[in-house]
C-alpha cells in the first residue's frame, strides 16, 4: 500500500516565509550507529572515545509521543523515524507503538540500514509501523564494507529485507547513495536483483551534509546520468508523485518489473516544496537538513510547558523558516560547523 498524504489541514497549521506547510516529521532517536560509512561517520572521527549525547538527553517515548503529537497539530500527518540506526534503540518498539497510536498520524516509517531488522522486523510490524526504508549502497560485498566501514555485511542486510517482507511491509525500499567511483559501478547488478521483488529502490545523489565527508561535485553522480544508463538496460517510464513534496522522482519499469526512484537533491533540488521538519535525538528541532543551529524544545518540553505553549514556539520557529539551501548550494559562502546528518537524522 503507498501513502497518499490528506491536504486536511488542523486550525493551528502554518506557513513558512516560502507558503510551504508543515507536513512531514523527521524523528532520529540515537545519534549512533554500528556502522561508519566515510561519508557520514567517519572511523578515524567516531573511534572509541567519542562522546555522543548522554543518555539522559535522549527523548523518552513518552517525550517523543508528546512532542509528535505537538507537531500533529502544526500540520505533520507523516513521521520517520531515523538515526543514526534507530534499531540500537532498546526501547525502539515503545517509541514505534507510542506513535502509531497517535490521532492524525497517516504514515509511519522508519530508515534503518537493517543490521538488525530480521530481528525486529515482526514486532515492528505489530507495533504499529507502516513502512521500511533500508540504506543498502551495494550489493558487492567488497564494495559494500568500503562504504559502511567494513562494519556490515550484505547477506545480513538482504536477511533484514527478507525480514520485513514477511512481517509485511509493503512496500519495503531500498535506499542507495551513488558515489562516482565507488559504488556506480555496481547500479545494475543491484537492480536486477531486486526487479520483480516489490522492492523499490531509490537512488540518491551524494550530498555536501555535514562538514566531514569532504564532499566534492566530482563525486556526485547526477541522476539524469544514473537514468540514462539504467534505461540501455531496462527501458522506463516515469509515475506521478504519491503525494506533493515527494522527494523521488518514480520511475517504472516499461515491462512491469517494478518501480525505481531518484532523489536528486543536488541536480534537481525540491527545496520549494519542501514540508519537512527533523528532531534529533536530544529534542533539537532543525528546519533544513543543511542546517547548522536548531532549537531546544527539550528543555521547555521538561519545563512543563502547555500544549499551546509547544505549539506557539513552533509556530513562530515554522513561521520564520526561509531554508532553500539546495537550490542556492554554492552561491553562499560554505559554513563550516554544520550539523552532521546521523545527529540530524537523513
Ligand atoms: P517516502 O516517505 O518513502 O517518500 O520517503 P522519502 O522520499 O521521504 O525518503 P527517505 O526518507 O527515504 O529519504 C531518502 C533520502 O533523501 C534521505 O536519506 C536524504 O538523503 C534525502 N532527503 C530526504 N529529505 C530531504 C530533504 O528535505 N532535503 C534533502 N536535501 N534531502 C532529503
Ligand atoms: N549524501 C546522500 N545521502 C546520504 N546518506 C547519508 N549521508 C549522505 C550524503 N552525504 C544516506 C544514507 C542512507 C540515508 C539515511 O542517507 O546512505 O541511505
Ligand atoms: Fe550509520 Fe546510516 Fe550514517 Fe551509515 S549513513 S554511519 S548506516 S547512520
Ligand atoms: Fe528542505 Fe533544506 Fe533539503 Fe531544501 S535543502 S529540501 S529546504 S531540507
Amino acid at each position: 500500500m503507498q501513502n497518499s498524504i490528506s491536504q486536511i489541514q488542523p486550525e493551528s497549521a502554518v506557513r513558512d516565509r516560502m507558503h510551504r506547510p508543515l507536513r512531514d516529521l523527521r524523528i532520529s532517536v540515537i545519534d549512533r550507529c554500528n556502522y561508519r560509512c566515510p561519508y557520514c561517520m567517519p572511523a578515524d572521527v567516531y573511534g572509541d572515545g567519542h562522546e555522543y549525547l548522554p543518555r539522559s538527553h535522549w527523548l523518552t517515548p513518552g517525550e517523543i509521543k508528546r512532542l509528535a503529537s505537538i507537531f500533529v497539530q502544526l500540520g505533520a500527518s507523516k513521521l520517520r523515524l531515523t538515526g543514526g540506526e534507530p534499531l540500537l534503540r532498546r526501547d525502539i518498539l515503545e517509541i514505534v507503538e507510542g506513535l502509531a497510536g497517535l490521532q492524525g498520524v497517516e504514515d509511519l516509517a522508519l530508515t534503518t540500514n537493517a543490521s538488525r531488522l530480521a530481528v525486529l522486523a515482526r514486532d515492528l510490524k505489530s507495533a504499529g509501523l507502516r513502512r521500511v526504508t533500508v540504506s543498502l549502497d551495494s550489493l558487492d560485498d567488497p564494495v559494500f564494507k568500503q562504504m559502511n566501514g567494513n562494519r556490515g555485511d550484505v547477506a545480513t542486510v538482504l536477511g533484514g529485507i527478507d525480514a520485513a517482507l514477511a512481517a509485511g511491509f509493503d512496500p519495503v525500499k531500498v535506499n542507495v547513495m551513488v558515489q562516482r567511483g565507488i559504488n556506480d559501478h555496481t547500479v545494475l547488478d543491484l537492480l536486477e536483483h531486486f526487479r520483480d521483488t516489490g522492492v523499490i529502490v531509490r537512488f540518491i545523489e551524494y550530498m555536501d551534509v555535514g562538514s566531514l565527508n569532504g564532499w566534492q561535485p566530482e563525486q556526485v553522480i547526477p541522476s539524469a546520468e544514473l537514468l540514462a544508463k539504467i534505461s540501455e538496460r531496462w527501458p522506463v517510464e516515469p509515475v506521478s508523485q504519491n503525494y506533493r513534496g515527494e522527494v523521488a522522482q518514480r520511475y517504472q519499469y516499461a515491462d512491469g518489473r517494478g518501480e525505481i526512484g531518484f532523489i536528486s537533491s543536488v541536480s534537481a533540488p525540491f527545496c520549494g516544496d519542501c514540508h519537512r521538519a527533523r528532531i534529533s535525538a536530544d529534542g533539537t528541532v532543525y528546519t533544513c537538513l543543511f542546517a547548522n543551529e536548531g532549537k531546544n524544545l527539550r528543555d521547555p518540553l521538561r519545563a512543563g510547558a502547555s500544549d499551546a505553549e509547544m505549539v506557539g514556539l513552533l509556530q513562530s520557529i515554522w513561521r520564520s523558516r526561509g531554508d532553500r539551501y539546495s537550490e542556492i548550494r554554492g552561491k553562499i559562502p560554505a559554513v563550516e560547523a554544520r550539523v552532521e546528518m546521523y545527529r540530524m537524522g537523513g
